[in-house]
C-alpha cells in the first residue's frame, strides 16, 4: 500500500487538546502508510491582504505554505468556538490560500475531524470548514462523519492513546477510510493524466505529415 504524506492540523492551540490527541490517534493507527506531520499555526501572523503586495512573505507564512504544499492530503482535527472554526484555523486557511492564484490547498484531498466534550461533536465547525474547502477546490472525505462527542481526557490512556470502545472503533474506521480517500483522489488524477498524454500522444500521430 502506498504511503502518503499527510499534513494535519489542529484547530486548538491548547497544550493538552482533545483534538490534538485524537489526530495523534489516527496517525498511530495507520503510522505504516501515513507519514503524518503536525503543521503548527499558532506563530501565523493575522493574514492582512497587504502582505501579498510584498515581496518578502512573514517567515511563518512561507514555511506554512511550504509543508501543505508538500503534503498528499490534509487532515483537520478541530474543536468548535461557539458553533463555529476557531479563530486561528480560519487565518491559517486563509494564510494559505493567497497570494491569489497560488493557494497550498487546491486539489488537496481532505478529511475534517471535530471533536468536542459537549454531545453534538463540534458540527457547525466541521460543516463551517467544509464550506470554506468548497470553495478552495478540495475534494474532503464525506464518509465516515466525524463529529466526536463526549471526548474527555478520560477517552485516552496514560500515553495519549484512545481507550478501546467505540469511540476507538469510529476513528479507526475513519483513520483507513481516510488512506483510501487520499489513493483514490490521487490515482484517479494519475490516470486522467496518463490518459490525457495518451491521448495527445495519438493526436499527434494522426496529423498529417
Ligand atoms: C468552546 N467549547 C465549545 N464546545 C462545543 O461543542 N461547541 C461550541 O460552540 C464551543 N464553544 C467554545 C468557545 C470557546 C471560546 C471555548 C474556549 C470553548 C468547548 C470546547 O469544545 C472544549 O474547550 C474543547 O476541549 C476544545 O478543544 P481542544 O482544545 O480540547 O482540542
Amino acid at each position: 500500500m502506498a504511503n502518503y504524506k499527510i499534513a494535519i492540523i489542529v484547530g486548538s492551540l491548547r497544550k493538552d487538546s482533545l483534538n490534538r490527541r485524537i489526530a495523534r490517534s489516527i496517525c498511530a493507527l495507520r503510522g505504516d502508510n501515513l507519514d503524518c506531520q503536525m503543521v503548527e499555526i499558532g506563530d501565523l501572523p493575522l493574514y492582512n491582504q497587504d502582505y501579498d503586495l510584498q515581496r518578502q512573505q512573514p517567515e511563518p507564512f512561507v514555511r506554512f505554505r511550504e509543508q501543505v504544499g508538500a503534503a498528499d492530503g490534509i487532515l483537520f482535527c478541530t474543536p468548535e468556538y461557539n458553533r463555529g472554526v476557531p479563530g486561528v484555523l480560519k487565518n491559517a486557511i486563509d494564510v494559505g490560500s493567497r497570494p491569489y492564484g497560488r493557494s497550498v490547498w487546491d486539489q488537496k484531498p481532505a478529511a475534517i475531524v471535530s471533536a468536542s466534550p459537549g454531545s453534538i461533536g463540534g458540527f457547525g465547525a466541521n460543516h463551517q470548514l467544509r464550506q470554506a474547502c468548497v470553495f478552495l477546490n478540495m475534494p474532503v472525505m464525506q464518509q465516515p462523519e466525524a463529529y466526536l462527542g463526549h471526548v474527555s481526557d478520560d477517552s485516552f490512556d496514560e500515553d495519549g492513546c484512545l481507550k478501546e470502545g467505540p469511540l476507538k472503533d469510529l476513528v479507526t474506521k475513519l483513520a483507513h477510510a481516510f488512506h483510501d480517500w487520499v489513493e483514490t483522489i490521487l490515482r484517479a488524477r494519475e490516470l486522467l493524466a496518463h490518459d490525457a498524454a495518451r491521448a495527445e500522444r495519438a493526436a499527434k500521430r494522426a496529423q498529417p505529415v
